[in-house]
Formats: C-alpha cells, sequence, structure tokens
C-alpha cells in the first residue's frame, strides 16, 4: 500500500516594487497609501491563491527610494560627488528605514511575514561589482520568511558612497538566486515600441528590434533605464515581466504569472 505522497510546488518570485507606485513623486515623505495598500493585499492573495494549489509562493520584495530616498540623498550630492557624509550616511539611511518600515508595517497588516533587509549595512561596491551576501536571505526564504530589501545608500571602494538601486538589487538577485520570476513594477505599462505602444513579448526573435526602440540610457541614470533592464533581462535567461504596479490586480497577476506589460524570456 502507497502512502498519499502531498507534493509541494515552489514557485519562487523577486518582485521589485518602483519607488514611484509607493509614493506620490513630487512630495517628499508622503505615501501612496491607496496602492501600498492595495498592493500589500494583493500580495498576500497571491500567496493563498498558490497555497489554495497546493504550491507555495518564495518571494522576495525590493522596493526603491522613491520620497523618502531621493529628496534626503540630494541635499549630499554636490557635482556628482558625495559630500558631508559624516552626516549624510546615516542621514539617507534613516529615512530610508522609514520609508522601508511603513511598507513592512503594511505587509503586517495583511499578515505577510516581511523582514527588513538594510543594505547600508552590509552590501557595498567594489567597482561596479556587488559585494551582497545572500546567505541569511536565501535562509529566510527557506523558512518560509519574505525578505523585504531597499534601495540605499552604501559604501564604495576607495573611501567613496554610492547609491545601490532596486535597478541594481534586481538584476543582482535574479543573477544569483535564478528566481522563477523576475517581476519590474513601475508607473509604465511595459517596454514600448515607437508608437507607445506595449511589446508584449521579447524573445530572441524581436530582440535586436526591440533594442532599436530603446536608446541606451544617459549618464546619470545609470540604473534606471529600459534598455539596460531589457539588456540584463534578455541576457540572464530568467522570465521576467515589466508592468505597471498602479494598475489594480496587475501585482496579483504578475505573481501568478500572468500575461501582463512585456514578457522577457
Ligand atoms: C534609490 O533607490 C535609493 C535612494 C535614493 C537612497 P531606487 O533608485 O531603487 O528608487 P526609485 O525606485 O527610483 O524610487
Amino acid at each position: 500500500k502507497y502512502k498519499k505522497i502531498k507534493l509541494l510546488i515552489f514557485m519562487f518570485g523577486i518582485l521589485k516594487l518602483g519607488g514611484s507606485i509607493l509614493c506620490n513623486k513630487d512630495i517628499p515623505y508622503s505615501i501612496n497609501w491607496d496602492n501600498l495598500n492595495r498592493i500589500s493585499m494583493e500580495i498576500k492573495q497571491s500567496i493563498e491563491e498558490y497555497s489554495k494549489k497546493n504550491e507555495k509562493l518564495d518571494l522576495i520584495i525590493i522596493h526603491g527610494g522613491g520620497s523618502f530616498g531621493h529628496p534626503v540623498a540630494k541635499k549630499y550630492i554636490n557635482k556628482n560627488e558625495f559630500r558631508n557624509m559624516d552626516i549624510g550616511f546615516w542621514d539617507i539611511q534613516k529615512s530610508m528605514r522609514k520609508f522601508n518600515n511603513i511598507v513592512i508595517d503594511a505587509l503586517h497588516e495583511y499578515d505577510i511575514p516581511a523582514v527588513s533587509i538594510q543594505p547600508s549595512s552590509f552590501v557595498a561596491f567594489n567597482g561596479n561589482d556587488i559585494h551582497f551576501d545572500t546567505y541569511v536571505i536565501e535562509g529566510m526564504l527557506k523558512r518560509g520568511l519574505i525578505p523585504v530589501i531597499h534601495g540605499d545608500i552604501i559604501l564604495s571602494n576607495g573611501g567613496d558612497y554610492r547609491i545601490f538601486s532596486g535597478d541594481h538589487a534586481l538584476p543582482y538577485l535574479s543573477k544569483k538566486l535564478k528566481p522563477d520570476l523576475s517581476l519590474h513594477s513601475s508607473d509604465v505599462d511595459g517596454v514600448l515600441d515607437f508608437k507607445n505602444r506595449v511589446i508584449k513579448h521579447i524573445t530572441s526573435e524581436n530582440i535586436n528590434e526591440v533594442l532599436k526602440y530603446l536608446s541606451p540610457s544617459k549618464k546619470e541614470d545609470v540604473t534606471g533605464g529600459m534598455y539596460l533592464k531589457v539588456m540584463e533581462a534578455y541576457k540572464l535567461g530568467v522570465r521576467t515581466i515589466i508592468f505597471n504596479g498602479n494598475k489594480k490586480g496587475n501585482i496579483y497577476k504578475g505573481l501568478m504569472g500572468e500575461d501582463i506589460g512585456t514578457k522577457i524570456n
């Protein structure tokens, strides 16, 4: 007689929430509460939906600096260099800590086991290489916890500092941890063609054509440009969805692997 074996299927996703969808962009230190609550609810819904199918969603959440990180960081940047960082480092860290607390509190309201990961404490740039130990994050995932990582100020070699953005964290973690799904949500509908229509699917068939629509990002936008996002995701071979997190239902659909925005690979 055979015992009934229950096979638990794991789905591993990394979800980046752009600062622009969690904050009111133009007002410093302002949360977009409607979005934050709705997004938390949609994350909870998807966790429950997987669980109903006897599957488990392993999830890492990354959020940007929004109107907490950027205005404070700006105070300490002079001609592309950081100044007064004996104050600036903790000032930026503190602002991001506040923001991260608010995000995590909202997730806790929906019983999501979110735990805070503060990059300024242990992540650093070494040239363009990122030093980021993920031993603890992987251990948290195994225990069913949901690490919430955020954009932050971090050390850079040569006594310097640099902004560590969500757009650094997502490709770094995707490369290292190989999720089933890498989700970029921001306030745009996806990758757009020259007529501003969303390109539904990017594969080896159309990648070269798509890259023609997207010009490499400007110097001051070293992390956020769409060109880099698409290139990175394509090269990595990890299934990636770029979509609008402002639209109701999209975070849920994205986490469920539905066709929204632009799918890469
Ligand atoms: C920026 O993070 C972090 C700081 C300014 C400290 P991101 O670059 O990921 O933030 P958003 O998504 O543009 O708001």
